[in-house]
C-alpha cells in the first residue's frame, strides 16, 4: 500500500472506532481543573468527532441564526463560540444551552471591542497619536472592564497592522505607520485587555490579534486586494507588531483575509504553522476572518468548500468564523482520512485551551453573572467611563498649524461654529464603535457650548453636507444596516453655505469640522482621494473669504490631503474620531485648558500620488536632496519632495527647544550599551508636554536599510522654563535587523543617533559597534 493510501486507511479505521465511542454521559473533571494538559486531554478523550467539529465553529447572532436556534445549536454540541451577542442578558440562555450539551462544554463570547465598548474612545490612529502607552492601556483596560461587564470574553483586538497606504479605510483602525510604535502598543494593548491573572481575571478578556498578517499592506489600498511582499520588508517592518502581541501573550491570532505572495493566510501553512508556532513559540487559538475559509474558492486555491476546508485546517486555522465549512465539510473530510485526527485534535486542542486560559471552565458565567445582577439599562449613564474617555481624547488630537496664536481660543466674543461634522454624534463615535450609543457622545457644538457657558455666544450653521454625491453617499449608507449613517441637508450647497458665511460675519472666529464621515474610514472604504470632500471645500472656501480667522477641526481616520488648508487656516487641529466624549476634548483644547501634545504616528503625503509615503523609507543611489536641483534624483517633479507633516510632527501652545545630542561613549561592545543624552526646555509660557523621540540609522550595513528608525521615545511635561534630562539608552537589540538571510543580527560599524521632537528635525551623533 502507497503510503498515502495507508495513512488515509489508518484514518478512516479511527474515524470507525470514534463514531463507536459515544458515551451518553460524561463531562469535564473538575478534580483535573487545576492542570490545563492534564484537563484537557481527559476532555478530549471524552468527545465524540461530531463534538469537536462542533468546536471549531465560531458563529455570529443575527438574521440568518437567531438567539433561539443558536441556543439549540449549542445545546446541540455544534458551537465554539459565538460574536456579536453582547448582553449578560443575551448570553446567558446561551451558555446555558452550553450546560445542556453532553459535555457541557462552555462556548465563549467575542465582540470586536477595538477602541472602547459602551464608552468610545479615540480610534487606534488617535491612540497612537498620544505616545503614551499609560493612555492606551488606561483605554484598553476601561474597554476590557466594560466588555466583561457585559458578558464579553474576547475582543477581536489589537489591530495591529501596519498601514503605509492612507487610501485603506482600515487605516483608521490600526496605530500608524511604524514597526517599534506599533509593536510597544500591541503588546501594551494586550496586557492592558488580558490583565496578569491566569486565567484571565473576570473584568478582562482575551485579546485576539489581527489580523495575521500583513493586511495593511493590501495591493493599491484597495481592501482585501493581494498582499505580495519581499521577506526582508516583512520581517523588519510588518511583522513586528504581531510579534509582539503573541511575545506579551495574546491568546489568539485572527488570521488575515488576504493572500500572502500568492497563498492566502488561511491556508498557509507557513505563516500560521512554521512562522507563528514554530518560530514564534505561539500556543493559543487561531480563529479565521469572517467567511474567509469559504473565500478561499474565490481566492482560487480551492476547487470547492471541501478542498477549502481541508486546506485551512492542515494550515492551522483552528475556528472557521461565520461560516459552516468546517461543521459541513469535516466529517466527511475525516472519513475520507483527507484530514487526520491528529489534526482535528490539535485544533480543538488550541479551543479547549483559551476556553480554559478564559477562565470558563472554572465558571462559565464568570463574566455573565446571575440575571438578579443585570443592569436594568445597558446603556445606563453609569455604566460609561467618560472621565477616562476625555483625558484619553485630549491627548489624542495632534496640532498641525497655528498662525499667530490663533488658538488657545477667548471664551469670549461670538464663535461662529460650522461643518457638517460640528453636531453629529454618530461621526463621534468613529469607525469600530462597538457598542457605543451615538446618542451618549458629546459633539463638538455640545462641548463648545458647555465651556463657554454664558461667556460667549456660539452661532452654529451646518454649511454643507458631508459629501453630495449621491453614489457616495448611498455606498456609505448601505454599509451600515441599522440606520442611515450619512444623512443629507434637504437645502441647496448654496443655502447652506450662505447660512455659514453669515455666522462667519458676525463672528470673531470661525470655527469649522471638517473631513469624513466616520463610515469613510472604515473596513470596505477605500479611497482613491485623500481630499476633503468638494462640498466641504467649498465651504470652507467660502468662509476663508470673509476675512475672519479660520479654526479647522480635522474629524477623519486617515491622513488627509491638507494643501489648501495649510495655506489658507489659521489653525488645523486634527482629533480623528474622538469617542464618546470627543466634543469636551476638543473643546479642552481649543479653549486652552488642556495643551495639546499628541504626535502624528502616520506621515501626511502631500498628495495621493505620493503614496505610499512613509519617513523610515529605504535609502536610495539617488535620492533627493534638499537644496540641490532634483534632476535624476528620487522624486515627483510636480510637488515638492517629502511629506506635508512628517510622522512624529504636533505642535503645543508652547515651545520646546532641544540641546545637542551627547553620548555616553563613541564605541559600544555588542553586550554593552551607549546613553544618548538631550535636555529638553518647555521655553514658552505654558505648562506642557512634547514627546522626545530617539531615531537610529545604520551607516553601512549588508543590505540597504531604512533612512532612520524610531527605536525610542518620552513623553515630557514641563512647566514654562523647566527643563528635563532625556537618556535613551541604546543596546546591541536595537540595531538588530534581519538581514538577507532572515537572520536577525546587528553588524558591527558606525550607526548614527537622531534625537528630535518629530521625524525631520533632529539632533545627530554617532557611535561605532565594535
Ligand atoms: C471582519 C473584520 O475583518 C474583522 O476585523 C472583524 O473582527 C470581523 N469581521 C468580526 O466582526
Amino acid at each position: 500500500m502507497n503510503p498515502i493510501r495507508k495513512v488515509s486507511a489508518l484514518c478512516a479505521l479511527a474515524y470507525a472506532a470514534m463514531m463507536l465511542v459515544q458515551p451518553a454521559q460524561a463531562q469535564a473533571r473538575r478534580d483535573l481543573l487545576g492542570d490545563k494538559t492534564a484537563f484537557i486531554d481527559d476532555l478530549m478523550k471524552q468527545m465524540t468527532m461530531d463534538e469537536k467539529i462542533g468546536q471549531l465553529r465560531l458563529v455570529s447572532i443575527g438574521p440568518d441564526m437567531p438567539a433561539k436556534k443558536l441556543a439549540d445549536e449549542i445545546a446541540a454540541g455544534r458551537v465554539g463560540g459565538t460574536f456579536n451577542s453582547v448582553t449578560r442578558a443575551d448570553n446567558r440562555p446561551l451558555q446555558e444551552g452550553a450546560e445542556r450539551s453532553r459535555l457541557k462544554i462552555p462556548i465563549f463570547f467575542a465582540y470586536d471591542v477595538v477602541h472602547g465598548h459602551r464608552t468610545t474612545f479615540p480610534i487606534p490612529l488617535g491612540l497612537a497619536s498620544t505616545w503614551n502607552l499609560d493612555t492606551v492601556a488606561l483605554a484598553m483596560r476601561t474597554s476590557a472592564n466594560e466588555a466583561a461587564a457585559d458578558g464579553i470574553d474576547m475582543t477581536f483586538a489589537p489591530m495591529v497592522d501596519i498601514s503605509r497606504d492612507p487610501r485603506w479605510g482600515r487605516t483608521s483602525e490600526g496605530f500608524g505607520e511604524d514597526p517599534w510604535l506599533v509593536s510597544r502598543i500591541a503588546e501594551t494593548a494586550v496586557r492592558a485587555l488580558q490583565g496578569e491573572s491566569k486565567p484571565i481575571a473576570h473584568d478582562h478578556v482575551m485579546a485576539s490579534v489581527k489580523h495575521f498578517a500583513l493586511y495593511g499592506a493590501v495591493e493599491g489600498g484597495r481592501d482585501y486586494n493581494v498582499v505580495n511582499m519581499d521577506p526582508q520588508r516583512m520581517y523588519n517592518d510588518y511583522l513586528p507588531p504581531y510579534r509582539a502581541a503573541v511575545d506579551a501573550g495574546a491568546g489568539a491570532v485572527m488570521v488575515a483575509l488576504n493572500s500572502i505572495n500568492g497563498v492566502p493566510a488561511s491556508s498557509n501553512t507557513w505563516l500560521l504553522q512554521d512562522l507563528l508556532r514554530k518560530q514564534w513559540g505561539f500556543k493559543g487559538l487561531t480563529v479565521s476572518d469572517h467567511g474567509a475559509i469559504t473565500e478561499l474558492v474565490n481566492h482560487g486555491v480551492a476547487r470547492d468548500e471541501r478542498e477549502a476546508a481541508q486546506l485551512a485546517i492542515h494550515a492551522g486555522t483552528d475556528m472557521s468564523m461565520a461560516d459552516q465549512v468546517y461543521l459541513g465539510q469535516l466529517p466527511g473530510l475525516m472519513q475520507s482520512g483527507r484530514v487526520s485526527m491528529q489534526e482535528l485534535d490539535q485544533a480543538v486542542r488550541e479551543i479547549l485551551g483559551a476556553k480554559y486560559d478564559m477562565g470558563l471552565f472554572q465558571d462559565p458565567f464568570a463574566r455573565i453573572g446571575q440575571a438578579a445582577g443585570d443592569p436594568a439599562d445597558v446603556n445606563a449613564e453609569n455604566r460609561l467611563h467618560r472621565d477616562a474617555a476625555r483625558k484619553v481624547a485630549q491627548e489624542a488630537m495632534v496640532l498641525l498649524e497655528n498662525r499667530h496664536a490663533a488658538l488657545p481660543l477667548k471664551k469670549a466674543g461670538t464663535i461662529a461654529l460650522v461643518g457638517p461634522l460640528a453636531d453629529s454624534h454618530i461621526d463621534m463615535l468613529g469607525s469600530w464603535s462597538g457598542a457605543g450609543v451615538d446618542k451618549q457622545t458629546v459633539t463638538l457644538r455640545q462641548g463648545v457650548q458647555d465651556a463657554v457657558g454664558e461667556r460667549a455666544r456660539v452661532i452654529y450653521a451646518r454649511g454643507a453636507n458631508i459629501t453630495d454625491d449621491k453614489r457616495i453617499v448611498d455606498y456609505l449608507n448601505f454599509m451600515n444596516w441599522d440606520a442611515p449613517e450619512v444623512v443629507q441637508d434637504k437645502r441647496s450647497p448654496q443655502a447652506m453655505i450662505d447660512e455659514a458665511v453669515k455666522a462667519a460675519q458676525h463672528a470673531d472666529v470661525v470655527v469649522v469640522a471638517v473631513g469624513e464621515s466616520r463610515g469613510m474610514s472604515h473596513e470596505a472604504s477605500s479611497r482613491t482621494s485623500l481630499s476633503i470632500p468638494d462640498s466641504q471645500m467649498a465651504l470652507l472656501k467660502a468662509l476663508k473669504a470673509t476675512g475672519k480667522p479660520l479654526v479647522l477641526v480635522l474629524m477623519n481616520g486617515r491622513p488627509l490631503d491638507l494643501n489648501w488648508a495649510r495655506e489658507h487656516a489659521s489653525a488645523i487641529l486634527e482629533t480623528w474620531f474622538t469617542g464618546t466624549e470627543g466634543g469636551h476634548a476638543i473643546a479642552d483644547v481649543l479653549f486652552g485648558d488642556v495643551n495639546p501634545s499628541g504626535k502624528l504616528p502616520i506621515t501626511f503625503p502631500r498628495s495621493v500620488g505620493q503614496v505610499p509615503a512613509y519617513y523610515n523609507h529605504a535609502r536610495l543611489g539617488r535620492p533627493f536632496t534638499p537644496g540641490k536641483p532634483g534632476n535624476y534624483t528620487s522624486q515627483y517633479f510636480e510637488e515638492p519632495n517629502g511629506p506635508l507633516y512628517p510622522f512624529g510632527y504636533g505642535l503645543s501652545y508652547t515651545d520646546f527647544s532641544l540641546s545637542d545630542v551627547s553620548l555616553s561613549q563613541a564605541t559600544m561592545r555588542a553586550d554593552g550599551h551607549v546613553d544618548a543624552v538631550v535636555t529638553v526646555k518647555n521655553t514658552g509660557r505654558r505648562a506642557g508636554a512634547t514627546v522626545v523621540q530617539l531615531y537610529i540609522s545604520d551607516i553601512a550595513a549588508s543590505v540597504v536599510r531604512p533612512v532612520k528608525e524610531l527605536k525610542d521615545f518620552r513623553k515630557v511635561m514641563l512647566q514654562p522654563g523647566e527643563q528635563q534630562e532625556v537618556r535613551f539608552t541604546i543596546d546591541a537589540k536595537a540595531l538588530k535587523f534581519y538581514n538577507a538571510r532572515l537572520e536577525h543580527v546587528a553588524e558591527p560599524g558606525e550607526f548614527q543617533v537622531q534625537v528630535g521632537l518629530d521625524s525631520e528635525q533632529v539632533k545627530k551623533a554617532a557611535f561605532t559597534l565594535e
